[in-house]
């Protein structure tokens, strides 16, 4: 019998999620709101760098993977993934309005014996004390008949080593029939699948990982200023310090951490533990060194150049994270207001991204003051940029 299922979001989680179910042999419904993305997607053009569209075709092709906004497809979904956005909002807390208004399109349709699987990041508790009394509020099943599971997306895009398949997945439910169900599904196509005792533990998981990376990144970068004041170089540093065989993990130099995850998720844990009185300092420090990073270098550049004003910046590279074109959360955002507000006058090359904030990214030449290599792509050419100085976010100089 054909086993449907859903996948709620067809974002850089769901759609790689989705594919790889409908490769197992699902039959898939990816649910998007988005219509330019369901537009798109069904046509082939894949906005995820690590996803081919012939992998997406081969799937719409066989019939096993359909997206569309029509949630009506949920009744007759043995398992539905949440996969939508939690980001922050304006006041800089926890922004549950996706995933609030994607339950309640579930619900509408949600019959017993349904496993729900909610992948985004949240706060410890949101699986136990939202998603489910959502869940039964809005459908009127009882919680006994609905198997709720929480399960955190790892991906690192980009990464070659660890994909979907083979990076370890830990999976929790409310109870444990619905962790054993959760578990047996990814199983099916994920390599290694780890179970957890409660939702609230891998919720928990998932926020340190990523807090873990953020304070790291920080760490790293304000001893990279420190090692710029006293002519260190920062790379050699690291390099020696990597030598050490346990005890140490390397972190690089860069302007700041960006995208939807590392700066984003910690604050769901700081934000978690100030509802119960407790302090997360290291969260906000390493928050707060984050932030400043894109002034430090515009500083840097009013010392090469004396003088920001009438001067001609170009900034190389402007998404998060070398060799994606995601500009969420990107820092160079910050960079470029702040070069701006000192009088100058900035240009931006990326091909990844080409069109962002109404600008457009523009060659590499020599016809610049001063170029800020902010994310280094892979396919750079920075020969083209003749004798321009170049500031380098990531490494020593
Ligand atoms: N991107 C990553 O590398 C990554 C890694 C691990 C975890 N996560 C987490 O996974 C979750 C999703 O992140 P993402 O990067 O895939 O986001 P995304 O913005 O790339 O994709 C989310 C998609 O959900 C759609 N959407 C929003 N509301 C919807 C609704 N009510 N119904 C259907 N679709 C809806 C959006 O239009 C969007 O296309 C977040 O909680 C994020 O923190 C992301």
């Amino acid at each position: 019998m054909k086993q449907k299922i859903a996948v709620i979001g067809q974002g850089y989680v769901g759609l790689p999620l989705a594919i790889a179910a409908a490769e197992a042999g699902f039959y898939v419904n990816g649910l998007e709101t988005n219509e330019d993305r369901v537009t798109k997607i069904s046509s082939g053009v894949i906005p995820i760098e690590d996803l081919s569209s012939a992998r997406v075709n081969k799937q719409i092709e066989l019939g096993r993977y359909k997206i569309s906004n029509d949630f009506s497809v949920i009744k007759e979904s043995s398992v539905i993934l949440i996969c939508v956005p939690t980001p922050l909002n304006a006041n800089n807390q926890p922004d549950l309005s996706f995933l609030n208004s994607s339950v309640t399109e579930i619900s509408r349709y949600l019959s017993p014996g349904t496993l729900v699987i909610l992948e985004s990041t949240v706060e410890p508790g949101t699986t136990r004390n939202i998603l489910l009394p959502a869940l039964t509020y809005g459908s009127g099943l009882n919680s006994d008949q609905v198997d709720v599971a929480f399960s955190p997306e790892r991906i690192d895009p980009t990464n070659k080593v660890w994909n979907l398949k083979t990076t370890p997945k830990i999976v929790s439910g409310i109870t444990e029939l619905a962790r054993k169900r959760a578990s047996k599904f990814y199983s099916k196509f994920i390599n290694t699948v780890i179970e957890c005792d409660s939702p609230e533990i891998a919720e928990t998981a998932k926020l340190i990982e990523n807090s873990f990376r953020l304070v790291n990144i920080s760490f790293i970068n304000e001893i990279s200023i420190f090692c710029n004041r006293l002519g260190i170089d920062v790379e050699k540093v690291i390099e020696a310090a990597s030598t050490k065989p346990y005890g140490f993990m390397p972190f690089y130099p860069s302007i700041g951490v960006g995208g939807h995850c590392i700066p984003v998720d910690p604050i769901y844990l700081a934000n978690a533990a100030k509802s119960v009185g407790v302090s997360a300092r290291f969260i906000e420090l390493a928050d707060q060194i984050n932030q400043e990073m894109p002034g430090y270098f515009v500083g840097r550049a009013e010392e090469k150049l004396t003088s920001l004003q009438n001067k001609k910046i170009l900034v190389v590279g402007v998404s998060y994270k070398p060799n994606v074109a995601d500009v969420r959360e990107t820092p160079v955002e910050a960079l470029i207001f702040g070069l701006k507000n000192k009088g100058a006058e900035t240009f931006w090359h990326d091909d990844l991204v080409k069109d962002w904030n109404g600008e457009k990214s523009v060659a590499l030449s020599n016809k610049y003051d001063l170029a800020i290599l902010a994310t280094p792509h892979d396919y750079l050419d920075l020969t083209k940029l003749g004798d321009v100085p170049i500031l380098n976010t990531r490494g020593s100089n």
